[in-house]
Parts: structure tokens; sequence; C-alpha cells
């Protein structure tokens, strides 16, 4: 049976918008950008991707380091609304939507209303930013299992043992993580991942102002938010010993540019 919205309301395309570079956005998002109508985005997403909507409304609902300026509730019913009034709504997300993103809350809330949606994955930030620094994330004969975590909750979640997941794999990346440095390094440390194993810091992966900070395990705690203006992650795991050797000769973590991190 076709529920009486799905005849009448446009789609709603959750997209993934890559970590911030243009040319990363893949074809089929780019052209739902420039067919949207109406287009609401997180705050991470750069102008120069938005401009690419040239016809459409947009909307910013973005929700930045823990400062939730719009509410979920309230994106989800704004999403069902737009689908009643256009027949190509983007939802445009960082990255890939489906990860650290909360799609799932709206895709049940379009599932609720009726409304049809498709999601088109993106690049999310730890393949950007393990290309930037050069290095794989999984290595044969040594990293087979990857993971991604984030050790943020919400505010109406419990208490998260991330740590657990995260240790049991050979490598990672830890999103929305930078704030939490030292509590991040004591719970990696606590089950049992080596002092000197290596964490590369990359900031605004992608972009033209990208940096990567090396440092270890141990010397984590020592980094601060306040040391980072952009969008953050951690990349952990002994395929990046090279790259961070080449850059400690000081006992302080380094500051790098990317093409002088390839080179390394
Ligand atoms: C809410 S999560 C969204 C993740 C996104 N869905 C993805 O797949 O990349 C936002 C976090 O992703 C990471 N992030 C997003 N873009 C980044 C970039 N260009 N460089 C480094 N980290 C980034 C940061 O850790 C940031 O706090």
């Amino acid at each position: 049976m076709i529920d009486r919205h799905e005849s009448i309301c446009g789609t709603v395309y959750l997209v993934g918008a890559g970590p911030g570079a243009v040319d990363l956005l893949t074809v089929r998002a780019l052209k739902l950008l420039e067919a949207a109508e109406i287009v609401f985005h997180d705050a991470l997403v750069p102008r120069e991707i938005l401009t690419l909507s040239s016809r459409a409304e947009l909307v910013s609902v973005g929700k930045r380091c823990g400062r939730h300026t719009t509410a979920q509730r309230f994106i989800n019913k704004r999403l069902v609304d737009a689908a009643c009034r256009h027949r190509v709504v983007v939802r445009l997300k960082g990255g890939d939507p489906l990860l650290f993103g909360r799609a799932q809350e709206e895709i049940a809330a379009l599932e609720a209303a009726g409304i049809r949606y498709e999601v088109v994955p993106g690049v999310t930030a730890a393949f950007a930013a393990a290309a930037s620094i050069g290095t794989s994330l999984s290595q044969r004969g040594g990293v087979r299992s990857v993971a991604l975590a984030t050790p943020r909750v919400g505010s109406d979640e419990n208490a998260s043992d991330w740590a657990r997941g995260f240790a049991a794999a050979d490598a990672g990346a830890i999103y929305m993580g930078i704030g939490e440095a030292p509590a991040i390094a004591a719970a990696l440390l606590a089950k049992g991942k080596p002092p000197a194993l290596p964490v590369a810091v990359v900031e605004n992966a992608s972009l033209p102002h990208e940096r990567i900070v090396y440092t270890s395990l141990a010397r984590l705690a020592s980094i601060t938010a306040s040391d980072f203006s952009g969008p953050t992650l951690l990349l952990i795991g002994p395929q990046f010993t090279k790259r961070a050797a080449a850059q400690q000769s000081s006992d302080a973590a380094s500051v790098v540019d990317a093409k002088t991190a390839r080179r390394a």
C-alpha cells in the first residue's frame, strides 16, 4: 500500500558531503545539490560546497562541539515538512551520513511519516586523514582490524565503554575526541595499549589549512582542544610509527604540513 505522503511528497536525500574538499564530493552528491530545492546542512560543510546548490534555499541546522544549535527533533520535523513542499530535499552531512551523524533518527522520522528517502554515502574523515598521511588504515601482516569510535555521549545517553572495542582492534580512528585527549590516552593505556603507540592528530583533513601533529599515546594527554580550531581526528595504530618517528626528533609533538608528512 502506498502511504498518502509517499504519493504527494518529494524525496529527502541524506547526502554525505565528504571531509570538506569540494572535489571529494561524489558525482551523485553534486547532481543532487544542483537539483535541490532546499538544503539542510551541518555546520562543518564548507561554503564552497553549499554554493553548488545555486537554486536551493540553504538552512543551517548545525551542531558543533556539543553545542546543539538546532535540536534533533526539530530537524526531523523540518525534513518531513520540507518533503511535503519540495520535490528534492537534501539533508547534507559532513563525511558519510551514516557515521556519527544521527542519520538514523532522521530516517526513523521520515519512515514514520511515510516520506521517501535515499542515502548517498560520502568520504568519511578517517579515510581523508589516512589519505593525507599516505598511510593505509589496514596493513598486510599486522593491522587487520580497524575501529571507528567516539568517546562522545549525548546528554540523554548512558556512559559508553568505547575504549573496549577500540582497544580490541589493531588500529583505528577517534572522532570528536580532541577535547578529551587525556581521558582517551588514560582509557587506552588502561586497556593495555602500549605508551609508545603512535597517534596522528589530523585537523581539517583534505582542506588547504590541514595540519598533522604526531604524538604517542603516552604524550597525547598534553594535547588540548585549544591547540586546534578546525575539525580534528585521531588516527592511532602501529602503522603510523615511521611517519611519527620522522617528525619526533624532539620531545615536543611536531606540527607538519601534509606535503612534508607524505615525504617522510
Ligand atoms: C559529528 S562527527 C561527523 C563525522 C562524519 N559523519 C564523517 O563521516 O566524517 C564530526 C567529527 O568528524 C571529524 N571530522 C569531520 N571532518 C573532518 C576533517 N575534515 N578533518 C578531521 N576530522 C574531521 C571530527 O572528529 C569531527 O569532530
